[in-house]
């Protein structure tokens, strides 16, 4: 196992995003691509959206730990800060969005989710307490490509203030994708069912970040800018090994299956003569 998770030491260090010296005014001088702008209120959509997630974890077994607990709520009050920072600098940016522009928790819940989020509820009691490493599991898988995924963004952007807050919001994520990880690991190796219950049900539902709120077409297109080519298949390559390094994990290859069906997804669109915008944005 790895080296324990230092909880309070995590709990000291949190704090709202910090955006001071962040030069505005250069935000506006330098590009922000046809492809950001499309990926950026998803990743805005993803990160408000914390709080929705956060309501389906309060209503599982996962608080009765009180480690997680602790976590939960200084998780969510982080992740409230970077959909901010990112309309911020969008505006800053002179592409900002509509004022009224509902946020994602906002609007109409989808039927399957919450029906999804009913289902955990049920199965989380079903399962009991082995069905906390299942969550910590899926929010490690989540967290830690939501990093990767933010890298990629500041490595493809020719906007520097846009990188330097990405690269600030990593710092976050990276402490997030720890504690989730080691839960998780912690989790597993205690109990033989959790390592059978966790594969199965990642293996069968899960989904990559903002799958289920956003719409389809958006999350192969935000997957692919990040994930695509060798870069990409590198990354992809590495969450799939991090995961797969957690007891019972063993092969895990969701991100690299989930990439490689947007790929054949995106082909066949091609292949039937749809307009060629994703493919130009994909280029840029
Ligand atoms: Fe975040
Ligand atoms: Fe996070």
């Amino acid at each position: 196992m790895s080296e324990v998770f230092d909880l309070k030491s995590f709990i000291e260090k949190s704090k709202p995003l910090d955006l001071s010296g962040i030069d505005w005014a250069l935000a506006r001088r330098q590009p922000v691509s046809e492809a950001e702008r499309r990926i950026l209120p998803y990743f805005i959509d993803v990160e408000s959206y914390t709080i929705a997630y956060l309501r389906g974890l309060l209503n599982t077994t996962a608080i009765e730990d009180p480690e997680i607990a602790d976590f939960l709520s200084i998780w969510a009050y982080e992740e409230s800060y970077h959909g901010r920072a990112i309309e911020r600098f969008m505006a800053e940016a002179g592409v900002g969005l509509p004022a009224d522009r509902p946020r994602s928790v906002q609007r109409k819940r989808r039927p399957l989710e919450a029906l999804q989020d009913a289902a955990a509820a049920v199965v989380s009691r079903a399962v009991g307490p082995d069905f906390v490493a299942t969550h910590m599991t899926w929010g490690a898988i989540q967290e830690l490509t939501t990093l990767n995924g933010y890298r990629r963004l500041a490595e493809r952007t020719q906007n520097e203030v846009f990188a330097e807050i990405v690269r600030r919001i990593m710092r976050d994520e990276s402490r997030h994708f720890s504690f989730y990880y080691h839960k998780a690991e912690e989790r597993l190796a205690r109990s033989a069912r959790a390592r059978t219950v966790t594969p199965f049900l990642v293996r069968r539902f899960w989904k990559p970040v903002g799958a289920g709120i956003m719409p389809d077409a958006e999350v192969d297109f935000v997957s692919l800018y990040m994930f695509d080519g060798e870069r990409g298949a590198a990354e992809v390559a590495h969450i799939d090994r991090t995961i797969g390094r957690l007891p019972g994990m063993e092969g895990f290859d969701g991100m690299s299956r989930f990439v490689a069906d947007a790929l054949a997804r995106r082909g066949t669109q091609e292949n039937h003569g749809t307009p060629a915008r994703d493919a130009a944005l994909q280029a840029r």
